[in-house]
């Protein structure tokens, strides 16, 4: 029997009932399932809604229900379309329709799946910032251990000047300690309750929502019923900050396989994050990095997805919301993991310091701290002094020389009125002596990365903190509505709410 076989006179057909269910995805609601309505049948029978009896045996037949469903012999049924649907069948076979129908007072579907969505969301977002402190603590540990080890600094992929690794790690910690952040505060908008809002209008039934908000752990009460039931912007802001996330992880992937090719060698994957071929014996592929790069483009796909589902709806709910969390549930699956292993592909890769070293000191690379030099030393503006650097390298490139080659860069020089010690002269092109110089605010002289690095690490320590508090208000919650339960179920009453 249909929930609305009172209306219907006829048996849905069996392709469009196999098309409209959604028990698939809803696998991962059932313990938010009857979490939530373990609260709104305790919210009811304090309301005076339903009486204390009718609590205990909706809250017998919950707790059978997730025994069951543990031991396998609840299973959610296609023909009974979702969770909510099944949940409620199992309480009528289990309970009998005296009391399981009373569940539903006061409650629709629609608040009842965003409570469940909002239930789950919370702990996958908690769950992927864990997974990305992880990299950024390793990335931060880059930091410290090679704030002094040279690398080469890239713009357009040309020699730039040099830097050092630990400049370049401390860049993506500061990258990813952003998108910590707009993760933080996605979890913000996601944890709202929304139980209570019913179908679009709230109801005529004294609901308690602060009761729900607060057994369910949530921070405060999404007030407006008919926002409630209609936004999905808490999925959208998530699944956004996700795929800025793997934009960005994408970013890092991509220069971890470039670092490790012959041609750059900037270091070495270890084999337990790297494949062989099938055919080249001797080849050593950067698969994981790579299948990060890629997989960032399923995560972007998953946020099209969803605001592509959204644009144009009316306010209120639509069937077309149910698509809304294949993407977030596939995004999930995907982030974490490529987080954890790219991680570990950092933290177990062999730094070649010799050739990084090697590179940054190549290809004219120390040239823009001849130019300062010029200026500070002898009094030059800047374009008169960029245009004689300029025009030396020029030379050197024609001569098939580098700036290595000391006596012949000082003839230049001295050929366009500037006399410069030899001494000077190799202390100014000295890699070592570049990025020691660059000491402005976030620049990349060793003193200020470990600076940086210190204080992301303070920063993400806080992040860290957050996460804690918010993993203990949730099982607080938990264990709360827990004794509660085992409280009505041995006999006594809701006096202490
Ligand atoms: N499976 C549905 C969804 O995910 C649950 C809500 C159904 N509500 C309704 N009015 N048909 O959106």
């Amino acid at each position: 029997m249909k929930l609305w076989s009172g209306r219907f006179g006829k048996e849905t057909d069996a392709a469009a009932q196999a098309y409209l269910e959604s028990t698939a995805v809803d696998e991962r609601l059932v313990a938010e399932d009857l979490w939530g309505s373990q609260v709104h049948a305790i919210m009811l029978a304090r309301q005076g809604i339903i009486s204390l009896d009718d609590l205990r045996a909706l809250l017998r037949g919950l707790g059978q229900a997730g025994a069951a469903y543990a031991a396998g012999t609840f299973v959610l049924q296609p023909e009974h379309e979702d969770v909510h649907t099944s949940v409620e069948h199992f309480l009528t076979q289990t309970i009998g329709p005296e009391f399981a129908g009373k569940l539903h007072t006061a409650r629709s579907r629609n608040d009842q799946v965003l409570t469940d969505a909002k239930l789950y969301v919370r702990e996958r977002i908690l769950e992927t910032e864990e997974a990305l402190l992880g990299l950024i603590h390793t990335l931060l540990d880059w930091a410290s251990a090679h704030a002094e080890t040279l690398m080469p600094g890239y713009t357009h992929t040309q020699h730039a000047q040099p830097i050092t690794l630990g400049f370049w790690a401390s860049g993506y910690a500061s990258l990813f300690t952003r998108d910590l952040r707009r993760l933080r505060q996605a979890y913000e908008i996601v944890n709202t309750n929304p139980l209570g809002a019913c179908a679009l209008a709230g109801t005529s039934f004294p609901l308690d929502r602060h009761l729900t908000t607060e057994l369910l752990g949530f921070d405060r009460v999404h007030e407006h019923a008919l926002d409630v039931v209609g936004s999905r912007d808490f999925l959208a802001e998530t699944l956004a900050a996700l795929a800025l996330l793997l934009t960005h992880l994408s970013q890092l992937a991509a220069e971890i396989v470039w670092g490790s090719t012959y041609e750059f060698g900037f270091w070495e994957l270890d084999e337990a994050y790297t494949t062989g071929s099938s055919i080249m014996p001797q080849k050593k592929n950067p698969d994981v990095a790579e299948l990060t790069r890629g997989r960032a483009g399923r995560v972007i796909g998953c946020l099209v997805q969803l605001l592509v589902t959204l644009k144009g709806l009316p306010l209120g709910y639509h069937r077309d919301l149910q698509e809304d969390k294949p993407p977030v549930w596939e995004a999930f699956d995907l982030v974490p993991p490529a987080l954890t292993v790219m991680a570990r592909t950092l933290a177990t890769a062999t730094v070649h310091t010799e050739r990084l070293a090697e590179l940054a000191d190549a290809n004219f690379a120390p040239a823009t701290e001849l130019a300062n030099y010029l200026v500070r030393e002898h009094g030059l503006p800047f374009r008169r002094s960029y245009e004689i650097v300029g025009r030396t390298v020029r030379e050197l490139i024609a001569e098939s020389k580098t700036l290595k080659e000391i006596g012949r860069v000082r003839e230049l020089l001295a050929d366009q009125g500037l006399a410069v010690s030899e001494e000077n002269l190799r202390q100014v092109l000295d890699p070592v002596h570049c990025v020691a110089a660059y000491t402005s605010l976030g620049g990349t002289a060793p003193a200020e990365v470990r600076r940086m690095a210190a204080a992301l690490r303070e920063q993400v320590e806080g992040h860290a903190a957050t996460i804690t508090a918010r993993r203990e208000r949730i099982a607080q919650a938990r264990e709360r509505t827990r004794q509660i339960v085992e409280r009505v179920l041995n006999g006594e009453g809701l006096e202490e709410l």
